[in-house]
């Protein structure tokens, strides 16, 4: 569905590029998404691939259409929402999607729908300006819905949500995906891409660094580890062993054999420790 060969984006005429030889495809179906921090190349990779911004050098097809020569058509079919909310402050919730819904030539969503789906239900009518950020994020997410686009990108979908609301996204995300859409996301959290994701690409400074599955970057990159509670001399000790490290075992062994265990489990690496352990950089 998405195919990127090559890609450079630069702002500047200079030789800084924002984006860096950066290639992978998206088979139908799939959420693959791009985890890296703040500047990563993330936004600049989506406004590409949804003709936002002009693709300068490298090889992109979206649902099968070049974007070297975009044709209108390619719209009908792809849904987008941005970190920046660029609704109108004038039209009120329900209007903004009405308004959106008529620059498509295919089926649109029932507005209100839409509107409920996203928990926003009851302001409908009221002036997308007065909305709160939060508001206005969802807005934005409920309109590139309208389209029933096949391919959808989200850029940060959750990023400054409350948690309810965060969940209810999330939620939504997998739904679509469950009828079959596919779906590109740019996200910093670590938490979102692990939860929702089939593959992550690490991307950082513009480029690609790897791109797998969160389970087998765990599989590959976890360290094993075991956090263990025990009581020692009366008093409550927690510590943290791996279980590959000879003299981590070795002790480990010993407070089993010797202490009263309180609580023990079996920890995975998190996404974002390995995403330092790959990049040398942390997401923030
Ligand atoms: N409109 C722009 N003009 C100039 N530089 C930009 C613009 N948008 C982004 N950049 C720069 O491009 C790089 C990548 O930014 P961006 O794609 O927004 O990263 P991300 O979405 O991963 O945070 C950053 O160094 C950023 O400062
Ligand atoms: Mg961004």
């Amino acid at each position: 569905m998405i195919s990127v060969k090559g890609l450079y984006h630069s702002y500047s005429k200079d030789d800084k590029y924002a984006v860096k030889d950066v290639s992978f495809d998206v088979p139908k179906g799939e959420v693959f998404g791009f985890l890296g921090p703040s500047g990563a190349g993330k936004s600049t990779t989506q406004g590409v691939l949804t003709g936002l911004l002009q693709l300068q050098r490298g090889e992109a097809t979206v649902a099968g259409y070049d974007l070297k020569h975009i044709k209108q058509e390619m719209f009908n079919k792809i849904g987008m929402s941005f970190e920046q909310s660029n609704v109108y402050s004038k039209l009120t919730a329900k209007e903004n999607l009405k308004f959106y819904a008529q620059l498509f030539d295919v089926k649109t969503r029932d507005p209100q729908e839409l509107i409920n789906l996203v928990g926003l239900s009851g302001k409908e009518d009221i002036k997308a300006g007065e909305f709160s950020k939060g508001m206005k994020h969802r807005l934005t997410f409920a309109r590139s819905m309208i389209n029933n686009p096949e391919i959808w990108f989200l850029d940060e979908p959750t990023t400054g949500l409350d948690p309810a609301i965060a969940a209810n996204i999330k939620d939504i995300i997998r739904e679509q995906n469950n009828k079959g859409v596919t779906v590109f996301l740019t996200t910093h959290n670590m938490y979102i891409a692990d939860e929702l994701c089939d593959r992550v690409a690490f991307i950082i400074d513009g480029e690609i660094k790897l791109i797998d599955s969160p389970k087998n970057l765990k599989l590959a990159y976890g360290e094993k580890v075991v956090d263990v509670e025990y009581v020692d001399n009366g008093e409550r000790k927690k510590e943290t062993f791996s279980t590959v490290v000879k003299s981590d075992k070795n002790t480990l062994a010993g407070i089993l054999d010797a202490k009263e265990i309180v609580t023990m489990h079996t920890k995975e690496a998190t996404l974002e420790e390995i995403f330092i352990k790959v990049t040398g950089r942390g997401l923030a």
